[in-house]
């Protein structure tokens, strides 16, 4: 489980506390998204803003959290000390970022006041209190530096096709060592990365995850190449999502390009929840080699308790 920190979400709460209607806001903004509706449209004030901080702001973190600690394992030794996050929302990644990179300096990018007055109320008194905060749009930014860190999570999938690979671009540009993007885990978001996924490629980054290697995928629809991470649901969380789970589990699929010399692929990568008995582990694999449905017998003693050690998303070592 990856949950929020203790001090933002206490930070959320704070900045909630005696607003009115947020459950009836949460509700609308999940349904807006689940339609694919971009957040403009539904985040109009600070109400609004804070409702997304309760009910997806969790998930978003979670999901975020699991690429950063697979850009890490990729890439130990890489440790930005910049940052962009665009479409940065209530400051999600950098709240992960500063987490997993002490002393990262943030720079917050969105077009939404409402959201940008969020990312600098929650950050107050925390290691992101210094974050430069910029109201740019993601479809036509050219900011003068470069940072050692991008990050999109959930913006990217906001744009419309047309203005996407324009964006990833620059993006890329702005990027000097690491671009980390993260989108929903649904079949049309996924397709999407892949042409992103082609065009960074062509411009010389050098895919870091979740591919082992940087030929055409494999993946044949209907499938789609998607992730889930679990996060568990607070008091407030389950309110305003009016469910009585205390967890849930959350899809994303992602990307990690990184410029030549930083960190190295994985040998493969699981791409679904294992099948598992007492006579064997059965694992899907994407390899140098393609697909590959790797069964490990129980007899193999050593082999089977590793793999049974193996989760859907997880690296292998061959
Ligand atoms: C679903 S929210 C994700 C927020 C945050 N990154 C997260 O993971 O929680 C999408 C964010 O992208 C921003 N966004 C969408 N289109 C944008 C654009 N053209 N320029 C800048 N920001 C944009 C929205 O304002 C919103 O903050």
């Amino acid at each position: 489980m990856t949950d929020l920190p203790a001090d933002l979400s206490a930070a959320v709460r704070r900045f909630a506390e005696g607003r009115k209607g947020l459950g009836d806001s949460s509700a609308r903004i999940s349904e807006h998204y689940r339609q694919r509706g971009a957040s403009r449209q539904v985040i109009g004030g600070a109400d609004d803003a804070v409702a997304y901080a309760l009910s997806r702001m969790p998930a978003t973190y979670a999901a975020v959290s699991a690429v950063l600690d697979e850009l890490q394992a990729r890439a130990p030794d890489f440790a930005p000390r910049t940052l962009l996050d665009a479409g940065s929302g209530p400051g999600t990644a950098g709240w992960v970022a500063a987490a997993a990179f002490e002393g990262i300096a943030a720079t917050l990018m969105d077009h939404n006041r409402a959201f940008l007055t969020l990312a600098a109320r929650l950050a107050e008194g925390t290691a992101l209190a210094a974050a430069e905060l910029l109201e740019a749009d993601l479809g036509r930014f050219q900011l003068a530096t470069r940072y050692d860190l991008v990050t999109c999570a959930y913006a990217l999938t906001e744009l419309p096709d047309a203005q996407m690979l324009a964006a990833a671009e620059q993006l890329w540009r702005h990027s000097d060592g690491v671009l980390a993007i993260i989108e929903p885990g649904r079949p049309r978001d996924y397709q999407r990365l892949l042409t992103v996924r082609r065009q960074l490629i062509e411009l010389g980054g050098r895919v870091l995850a979740p591919c082992p290697h940087e030929r055409a995928c494999p993946l044949v629809e209907p499938d789609w190449c998607h992730f889930s991470v679990r996060l568990s649901r607070s008091r407030e969380h389950m309110r305003m999502k009016g469910g009585t789970l205390g967890y849930e589990d959350e899809k994303y699929s992602y990307l990690i390009i990184a410029r030549p010399g930083i960190g190295a692929p994985a040998a493969g990568r699981v791409l679904r929840r294992p099948e598992e008995n007492k006579f064997s582990v059965t694992l899907a694999v994407c390899g140098a080699d393609g697909l590959e449905s790797r069964v490990v017998p129980s007899r193999d003693k050593s082999a089977f308790k590793a793999a049974k050690k193996l989760d859907w998303g997880d690296a292998t070592t061959e």
